[in-house]
């Protein structure tokens, strides 16, 4: 039987409560679908950091490549500064892992409310490319003459020709393998005449290999505006790595919740083992109270079953969420409900299992 290695990064807060969720219904999954997965734990995080002074082992990129996949809960505590936590474990793990693509669907699933009016599942199916290995994220820059009144800090956007023209040539691929087949870039080449200028040259000249696939530019302020007034005119975003930061928690909070949104980290050539997190944080608001959504969580998970070559079994976990939140009827507090994170997971896989029960019939 077909075996994947999978390294668990549960994380801090909600990722302790909402990955162990996602790990169950995984497992389901694979037994419906013949193969089996391997998870290993690995204690990294914000409490390891306190206890060890880092937030993984220092060999932890070299542990992690022997795996076929990572699946990331969250990553963030009140007691460690941001800057340390996802500058020492996120963000190194994309870069040192190639994982130059961060793949993030904003789908209004049937059922949940926008909250923009009267909108549908229909209007909001947008699927984000974000690059993810360079750009304003690429941690170049320093700060000068600390607590002196000539204190000055500085920080460099990096842009590359590979780097646009791999993370664009994704980007029309996905789009060209969509029914609306249309791709937005994000831009900003009005104010930032270099770099953002530099990716509209090298991601039109990707977009000629492209016929087939409707090519537009958008400002990014525009493109945020759009989101909100005109969702249903977008299918494929690619951006930068901090526009495609922001436009994605735009696209999940019109898709009623960032407890539903899903991201991956992915190296595409699979040189590296690819990253799938659920894209929200460590939410020390509600974290050990049992109440987190884990369908963000669980979602991440196929889009991992997906990458590892399991679409069926990842089509099987997206009916399964699907059913349960058009059925209304289990809903964590995020969705306007009174479930648990257990009550959720309980229906996802009690929905996973009816549908390997009943196999061939396909669900609502
Ligand atoms: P957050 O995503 O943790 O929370 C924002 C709001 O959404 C909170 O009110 C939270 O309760 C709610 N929320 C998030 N996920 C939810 C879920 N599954 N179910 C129900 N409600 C949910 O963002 P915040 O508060 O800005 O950051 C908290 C910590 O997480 C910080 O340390 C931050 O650096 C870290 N963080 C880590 C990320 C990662 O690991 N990839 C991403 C974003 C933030
Ligand atoms: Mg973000």
């Amino acid at each position: 039987m077909k075996s994947y290695r999978i390294a668990v990064i549960a994380g801090d807060g909600i990722g302790q409560e909402v990955i162990p969720a996602g790990i169950e219904v995984l497992k389901i999954a694979a037994a419906g679908g013949g193969f089996a997965c391997e998870f290993t734990p690995l204690p990294w995080g914000c409490d390891f950091y306190l206890k060890h002074g880092r937030m993984m082992d220092p060999d932890g990129v070299e542990q992690l490549m022997a795996f076929d996949a990572i699946y990331l809960g969250a990553i963030g505590d009140p007691r460690v500064s941001d800057a340390v936590s996802a500058r020492e474990l996120i963000l190194p793990l994309r870069q040192k892992l190639l994982q130059y693509v961060n793949l993030r669907p904003m789908r209004l699933l049937p059922g949940i409310s926008s909250p923009l009016a009267n909108r549908t599942a229909a209007d909001i199916d947008m699927i984000c490319v974000r690059e993810n290995s360079e750009g304003e994220y690429c941690g170049i820059g320093g700060r000068l003459h600390a607590g002196t009144p000539n204190e000055l800090a500085e920080q460099t956007g990096v842009f590359t020709r590979m780097g646009i023209e791999r993370i664009a040539r994704y980007a029309f691929t996905l789009a060209a393998g969509r029914p609306r087949k249309m791709l937005a870039s994000a831009t900003k080449s009005n104010a930032l005449q270099h770099v953002m200028v530099f990716w509209d040259e090298v991601v039109g000249g990707v977009a000629k290999e492209f016929p087939q696939v409707e090519y537009r530019k958008y400002h990014v302020d525009a493109m945020a505006a759009r989101m909100i007034t005109h969702p249903q005119t977008l299918d494929v975003i690619v951006a930068s790595n901090l526009f495609g930061d922001i436009l994605t928690d735009i696209g999940s909070a019109i898709s009623g919740s960032l407890g539903v949104a899903p991201g991956g980290n992915i190296n595409p050539e699979r040189m590296t083992p690819s990253m799938f997190e659920p894209i929200h944080g460590s939410a020390p608001d509600i974290a050990g109270k049992g109440i987190a959504n884990p369908i963000a969580a669980i979602w991440a998970g196929a889009m991992m079953l997906d990458h590892l070559g399991e679409r069926g079994a990842h089509d099987k976990i997206l009916s399964a969420i699907e059913r349960v939140i058009g059925d209304a009827s289990v809903r964590t507090p995020d969705l306007g409900g009174r479930a648990t994170t257990a009550d959720m997971t309980r229906a996802v896989t009690a929905a996973l299992t009816d549908s390997e029960a009943t196999k061939g019939t396909k669900p609502k």
